[in-house]
């Protein structure tokens, strides 16, 4: 073994205690941490029905907490009634009335702050002109907006009247938006006439006019806010400014109170086949763990300014920005634009501007920071910070080792969470005053949260250091309901295994002698680029339907910042492109999956051949071209190969 070998081990093996202080001070303590496990495993419905009374304000309280009777449907606290908006700000005004709920700063240094009454006024303003406009409890409403407090506002006015958001994330294309909008039959589109990007305008309402006239006829109205003044085109008797909607509408609008299980939102995300899937989250379920973890895992407090970095059109932007800081009476941070606007410092002179306490962001983004130096944090005050976070991948020791020295001082713990769209919540992390943490691992289950490593039996896999599934042994209250009108799609994925017992979360983990959970990677076709899941079918069928495309297989590559690199070998029509035309092929290509996907699909590296290495029964050998596109040697035999001479030219070397 070679000396490098042997100090990753060690690393990997080095704790990190939480500090005597940070302890002495948190929210949960050795004790109480034990304290929850031990009844959520003696008394598992009482462990939750005791958090969802506690936690959750309840126009009518449940009497039933688990009903297990459509499984794998599971349903929470389900004859309750409440209502989301009320408990993520109406509760808090008696107390918290003039506290900052939202520090908002846009790109070019623009800051606006909302206390609770302020936002409050602004929601039930909005909510009152979304029922002006006729949406009811149930309808399904579109935001596809720049992070700005009034996509929040959005979110919170259709929970208001138990309307269901869908928040498209504002990089996704005028053709993700169509399809998101269809499958949801959304009757109205939120949006504005653009946001800012590093720079540049994101031409939001451009991308929205091109949706809806390929089809969307499902949407009546389109609300406009206009955030960045460029000229846009609105329609006439559809269309209708932010501004005029809201004009005159009185700032009371009584909540819908609406049952736990009712619909609150469908956030679409990958899978390995076909169409992005409707990941629909409940109410009640959905805002027990938004809190639970935003108090346990956040450590969340009164005085804290916590900044999470997502937007909210995914997952994390609703449970760490929208939601779950709110219900807990928290105050945000909530920034539209690029991270290295001006420079590299942007974040770091954020956290000392705003004293922000706790910081969670994706490890992409701690990658892409470190590698522009230290002096850019080491300008600015991070003093404030007591808490770290990550999301969205494994963290690889060295960015790992950077987050603690040079953000946290070796000050903060980090809490490594794993967790995804479909489980709505943090299922496995660390919890910071209680738990040694190592970088790279995500720990241990939360309390409540049956997460196992079994084997293809579904046994438990007791042997350490031995891969298998990572599974969900019991139902939890945020777990997803459904697949938006597929529930057969819901059962095939996420039940397929085990007698249909344990949820299945897609990756593969292992656990290490302590018990800590390291997830090793996804199970089936799924990458993972810059924290986000992207299917390779998606990209695939996007390139297809390029009309010089015949066929094509994509797949993923180590990549330092972003994780994985997308790597696409694409058979044209005709001739296959070499030299200059296919450069210009490839140029064209990465633009066309950029269209019909989002930026982030387009293929970092687009390889022309005569032909897919294919086994005899005519599968795509996509393990012989992840070793391709990872450009290391090939071992398996590729003797049974049609067509040979393809391997040279899928390794760019003919
Ligand atoms: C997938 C979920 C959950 C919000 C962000 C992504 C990977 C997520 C971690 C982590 C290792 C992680 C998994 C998971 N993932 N967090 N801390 N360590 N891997 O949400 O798009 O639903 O993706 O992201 O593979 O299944 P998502």
């Amino acid at each position: 073994m070679s000396g490098i070998e042997i100090n990753s081990v060690l690393i990997e093996n080095r704790l990190f205690k939480p500090s005597a202080e940070f302890t002495a001070r948190a929210r949960i303590k050795p004790d109480d941490l034990a304290a929850l496990h031990k009844r959520a495993e003696e008394d598992y419905e009482g462990f939750w029905a005791d958090l969802a009374r506690e936690l959750i304000d309840w126009q009518k309280p449940f009497t039933q907490t688990l009903d297990e009777s459509n499984a794998p449907h599971f349903k929470w606290f389900s004859d309750g009634e409440m209502n989301v908006s009320y408990n993520c700000i109406d509760r808090h005004l008696a107390k918290h009335a003039d506290k900052t709920a939202i520090i908002f700063e846009g790109e070019g240094g623009d800051v606006r702050k909302l206390t609770y009454q302020q936002l409050h006024d602004e929601v039930c303003e909005f909510a009152n002109a979304l029922k002006a406009h006729g949406i009811r409890e149930g309808d399904r409403v579109v935001i596809y907006m720049p992070m700005v407090p009034e996509a929040v506002i959005a979110m919170q006015a259709c929970a208001r009247i138990g309307a269901v958001q869908s928040v498209v994330f504002g990089g996704f294309s005028a053709e993700s938006l169509r399809d998101r909008i269809e499958d949801a039959q959304a009757v109205m589109l939120i949006t504005a006439d653009g946001g800012t990007r590093g720079g540049k305008i994101v031409p939001l309402k451009e991308a929205a006019d091109k949706a809806l006239s390929s089809g969307c006829d499902c949407i009546k109205n389109v609300i406009v806010l206009k955030r960045t003044g460029h000229d846009i085109a609105m329609q006439e008797g559809r269309d209708i400014w932010w501004s005029d909607a809201i004009a005159g509408q009185s700032n009371e609008c009584e909540p819908v109170w609406v049952n736990a299980e009712h619909p609150l939102f469908l956030l679409y995300t990958s899978g390995s086949t076909g169409k992005p899937k409707g990941i629909q989250h409940a109410s009640a379920g959905y805002l027990l763990n938004a809190i639970t973890t935003n108090l346990w895992v956040f450590d969340l407090r009164d005085e804290d300014i916590f900044w999470c970095t997502a937007d909210v059109g995914w997952i994390t932007g609703h449970t760490y920005v929208a939601y779950g800081p709110l219900a807990a009476a928290s105050t945000i941070v909530m920034y539209e634009g690029a991270p290295v606007i001006p420079d590299g410092g942007r974040f770091w002179k954020m956290v000392e501007e705003h004293k922000v306490t706790i910081f969670y962001t994706a490890p992409t983004a701690i990658r892409a920071l470190m590698r522009l130096g230290d002096d850019f944090p080491n300008s600015y005050d991070l003093s404030s910070l007591r808490l770290l976070g990550t999301v969205g991948e494994p963290i690889n020791p060295e960015a790992w080792m950077w987050y603690h020295t040079v953000i946290g001082k070796e000050n903060c713990p980090i809490v490594d969470t794993w967790w995804q769209t479909e489980t709505g919540a943090h299922v496995i992390s660390p919890v910071p005053g209680v738990t040694a943490t190592k970088p790279g691992s995500c720990t241990l289950p939360l309390p409540g949260m049956m997460a196992d490593v079994v084997n293809e039996e579904g046994e438990s896999i007791t042997e350490a250091n031995t891969g298998g599934y990572l599974v969900i042994k019991k139902p939890w209250p945020s777990m997803l309901r459904t697949v938006w009108g597929d529930d057969q799609r819901y059962a095939d994925t996420y039940y397929p295994k085990f007698g249909g017992k344990y949820y299945l979360a897609g990756d593969s983990a292992r656990r290490d002698e302590n018990g800590y959970f390291w997830i090793m990677g996804r199970i089936d076709d799924v990458l993972n680029v810059s924290g986000h899941r992207l299917g390779t079918m998606e990209v695939e069928s996007a390139l297809v339907a390029h009309d010089a495309v015949v066929e094509a297989a994509v797949v993923g590559r180590p990549h330092e910042v972003k994780g994985e690199a997308i790597v696409a070998f694409v058979i044209c029509k005709g001739e296959r492109p070499t030299g200059e035309a296919a450069e210009k092929m490839a140029k064209e290509l990465r633009d066309w999956v950029g269209e019909q996907i989002g930026p982030i699909a387009k293929p970092d590296d687009i390889r022309f051949a005569e032909g897919l290495p294919k086994t005899r029964s005519g599968k795509i050998m996509r393990r012989l071209l992840r070793t391709i596109a990872a450009g290391e040697e090939i071992t398996s035999d590729t003797s049974t190969l049609e067509n040979e001479a393809v391997i040279a030219q899928l390794q760019g070397k003919a």
